[in-house]
């Protein structure tokens, strides 16, 4: 349970909330690389409750600027890209990806208007481009941090694969329902199950056993877990996570499978997009690997959540399915069982009334650690979890311990 207080540090994301004002202080997925093309349309692009633009000039520079023109405010979503910049379409200012204006029409030539236009800068932020996504900086230093150079950050083209879900619930739901290690072998185990015995055979092993020993520990990046279940020939089954805060995990897949990743990053107070991916080294990431990882799901690699349904449609639940068998009767993929269940909370959920019992340990840990880097921050601007990490060692796995192993050497 929360204290009021402490519930609305960890949910407020608006514009000069301390939360907005810390998370901006990352570098944040904010669009596919795939959905700007050179010369194409500009994206709209939501964080932390303020309005972007993003585009691709036609020399392939990426530009990332405030929605709003600087001359009377028209959308620059709208605007003409054109070569190297964007044309607002309202009186015909030109921007390029550093926010200069190259022309403004209807302003003249004489020198005095050029000074004018010179001293203008349309807000602009530090961008890159990695493992398939364009990540943007939008903090108040001066220097954006040094880039994450995460494993799937590095991995070639089409060794990737990243979607989008545009969900209507505040971003603390979001991230609690990857960190919530012990719903695995319930509310996913007929999605699970499906997948026993094929691709992620391995999983089957974490529905024997509903109430897992759960192990963890503080890290530099955020934190480490294990949920080990004993089995019967003597060893025991761990599966074993990072949780890269203020918003990532990496969750484990069966071997052989692809290496699996979220980013959990808030729109507004009560929008979140979770970034999905999978990606593996050995080849690319095939079809039959993108169909099972998001069976049912949208044709739409920026909101594959489309279909998800709302509580007037009970999400598509099937009734029928649940009588028949199938424990949660959300019988599309995985992450719609999650995006359901965080859904059905409501758009900003009650923390100062829930009912937390031990296995929920990791989500009460977090949290504190969230609320502790909230303090530091504000305290002397301190940003936790970036100094000294090495993100590309971090990746999940799941192992078969023998008597006196240690998980914390198996990942
Ligand atoms: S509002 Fe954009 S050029 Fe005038
Ligand atoms: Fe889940």
């Amino acid at each position: 349970m929360l204290s009021h207080e402490h519930q609305e540090l960890l949910t407020r994301v608006g514009p000069g909330t301390p939360m907005a004002r810390m998370l901006r202080e990352y570098w944040l997925p904010a669009a596919r690389s795939a959905s700007l093309v050179a010369d194409g349309k500009p994206q709209r692009v939501r964080l932390f409750g303020e309005n972007y633009v993003v585009f691709r000039a036609a020399g392939g520079d990426i530009g990332f600027l405030d929605e709003a023109c600087p001359h009377r405010g028209a959308s620059l979503a709208l605007a003409r890209n054109e070569g190297n910049g964007l044309v607002c379409i309202y009186h015909g200012w030109k921007f390029d990806t550093a926010g200069r204006v190259l022309e403004a029409p209807c302003e003249g030539a004489n020198p005095r208007q050029k000074e004018f236009m010179n001293s203008i800068v349309a807000g602009h932020y530090p961008v890159r481009e990695a493992g398939g996504m364009v990540w943007v900086y939008l903090g108040a230093r001066r220097e954006p941090p040094e880039f994450p150079l995460f494993e799937f950050n590095q991995v070639g083209e089409g060794h990737i694969k990243v979607r989008r879900a545009l969900l209507d619930y505040n971003w603390l739901q979001g991230l609690e329902a990857h960190l919530d290690a012990a719903h695995l072998a319930v509310l996913h185990a007929s999605t699970i199950g499906r997948f026993a015995g094929a691709l992620d055979s391995d999983s089957g092993l974490a529905l024997k056993n509903l109430a897992p020993e759960m192990e963890m520990e503080m890290t530099r990046y955020g934190m480490r877990e294990a949920a080990i279940r004993p089995m019967p020939d003597g060893t025991r089954y761990a599966r074993m996570r990072h949780l890269i805060l203020p918003f990532f995990t990496m969750v484990p897949s069966a071997p052989n499978s692809p290496c699996s990743g979220r980013a959990i990053v808030p729109i507004d107070d009560e929008h979140t997009a979770e970034w999905y991916f999978i990606y593996r080294h050995d080849r690319p990431i095939s079809e039959t690997e993108i169909k099972a990882q998001w069976l049912g799901a949208a044709d739409n690699d920026d909101n594959f959540a489309a279909n998800l349904g709302n509580a007037e449609n009970m999400w598509h639940q099937d009734r029928a399915a649940l009588k028949g068998g199938h424990w949660s009767g959300l019988t599309r993929c995985i992450p719609f069982e999650d995006f359901t269940v965080s859904s059905s909370m409501g758009i900003r959920m009650d923390r100062t009334k829930e009912k937390l019992g031990p296995s929920d340990m990791v989500l009460v840990h977090a949290r504190k650690a969230l609320l502790d880097a909230l303090e530091a921050f504000q305290a002397d601007g301190t940003i936790s979890w970036q100094g000294g990490v090495d993100f590309a060692s971090l990746r999940a796995a799941t192992a078969t311990l023998a008597p006196g192993d240690d998980w914390r050497l198996k990942v």
